[in-house]
């Protein structure tokens, strides 16, 4: 595991950025794994920066996201489809068909949806670099902490913890859904690298338990540090507790 500590947030997103950057030069048809929340709002505003200046092409490259939320729209503002072409999406020359974020309506049969979400993840060769965030309670895309964890994309019912520290994007606490798609640990272990990003003090003791504690299903996060090739980084305040 690569452990580094920043000053702060917008050197983290710069860091980041070149990452991603870095590895879409080197390979044009680049698979990353997204994130969406706060955390890597800074990230996108750079390779957006990145692309208008033709430093980067996204003509060739192709995304996967980590989850949604079950019963937004896609078109609905706090719906992770709709982050992502404020983000990102909308202002590069991503093709949409390139372009991956899972989707479950209640008509659709569950087991297919996720079944369909792994195998194009495998169509397209498997994740090149997987960017992830960190939620307060430790978990990674939407795999919250529980008694065990699934491996590959599934629906899950959202913890009351999660629920609450993602109310700040909606009007009110019952306009959060209950319920979303999430790629699996499995899923997010399978890539080839891993970026974790974590931004304040509010993480501070999610990023402890991950990385200084034992590895827990109780803590999805702590899983990342068996990957082989995990980055992680921090701002000082992410990390004051380490
Ligand atoms: C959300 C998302 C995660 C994200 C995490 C942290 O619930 N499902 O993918 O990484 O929580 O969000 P933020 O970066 O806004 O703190």
């Amino acid at each position: 595991m690569d452990l580094e500590v920043v000053d702060n947030y917008s050197v983290m997103s710069e860091i980041a950025a070149n990452l991603v950057a870095g590895l879409i030069q080197e390979k044009k048809n680049a698979v990353l794994g997204l994130p969406t929340g706060s955390t890597p709002e800074g990230m996108y505003a750079h390779l957006v920066e990145m692309f208008r200046e033709g430093i980067i092409d996204f003509n060739a490259v192709v995304t996967f996201n980590l989850d949604e939320y079950v019963g937004l729209a896609p078109g609905h503002p706090q719906s992770y489809h709709q982050y992502m072409k404020n983000k990102l999406f909308d202002h590069v020359n991503i093709k949409q068909e390139n372009y991956n974020i899972p989707y479950f309506h209640d008509k659709n049969d569950p087991g297919k949806v996720c079944e369909a979400y792994e195998k194009s993840i495998k169509a397209a060769g498997g994740i090149d670099l997987q960017v992830l965030g960190l939620g307060v309670n430790g978990h990674i895309g939407f795999n919250e902490p529980a008694p065990c964890l699934h491996t590959s994309t599934h629906l899950v019912e959202l913890t009351e913890e999660t629920v609450k520290a993602n109310s700040r994007f909606f009007d009110s606490l019952d306009q959060v859904p209950r319920k979303a798609i999430t790629m699996g640990m499995g899923s997010i272990m399978g890539a080839n690298k891993i970026l974790l990003l974590v931004s304040g003090e509010k993480k501070a003791k999610a990023v402890r338990k991950s990385f200084r504690g034992l590895i827990s299903t109780e803590n999805p996060a702590s899983f990342l540090q068996l990957h082989r090739n995990l980055v992680v980084i921090l701002d000082r305040e992410a990390a004051s507790l380490l």
